[in-house]
């Protein structure tokens, strides 16, 4: 399997809306190998997330799988998930801020305020419905991918600009911080 070719911040792509999946496309084998290839990229590459407007396709579809490293060793770990045409329906009032990075800006990493918690409603790839209450790194990650979805990047949701820094420098100045007490 190959990796799908990314688009990248500048893309008008990852600015537009992304259409509904259609009762006809849920378990038909196109979406069951682009989703497949969809996780296998987002591997490859070190994500948690991937949305389909970033492997190109303008589609309300995301996978997300979330596990523990040592850079994250705090986190509720989330088995392969795929969300199709999801929906926020509930958010909690407070937010708070954390380190996102995207695939489609590569080595770039910013402080996002993000709600604490979300309900969302998504149906899987065989059409059927869930709904969510999620919290923390999860409900993170839930957000940054519909939000892609939406047409909306991370760095809109930013209000201190000033914490944008590569990746070099996030090693140094943040995990290099935040790892040398353990
Ligand atoms: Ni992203």
């Amino acid at each position: 399997m190959k990796r799908l070719p990314r688009t990248q911040f500048g893309n008008p792509i990852l600015r537009k809306k992304a259409k509904k999946v259609s009762p006809k496309l849920f378990s038909s084998r196109s979406l069951k190998q682009l989703i497949k290839e969809m996780f296998f990229t987002m591997r490859r590459v070190g994500g948690v997330g991937l949305a389909a407007p970033q492997v190109g396709k303008p589609l309300q579809l995301a996978v997300i799988e979330i596990k523990k490293t040592p850079t994250r060793p705090e986190v509720v770990p989330l088995a392969p998930t795929i969300i199709i045409n999801p929906e926020i329906l509930a958010i909690s009032k407070e937010k708070i801020n954390d380190w996102e990075g995207c695939l489609s800006l590569p080595n770039v990493r910013g402080l996002v305020p993000r709600h604490k918690g979300v309900t969302i409603k998504y149906s899987d790839q065989s059409g059927e419905r869930h709904v969510v209450k999620l919290r923390g790194f999860q409900a993170r990650v839930f957000q940054h991918e519909i939000d892609h979805l939406d047409g909306t990047v991370y760095v809109d949701r930013m209000q201190d600009m000033q914490s944008l820094m590569t990746s070099k420098e996030f090693k140094v100045r943040i995990l290099g911080k935040g790892l040398k007490s353990k």
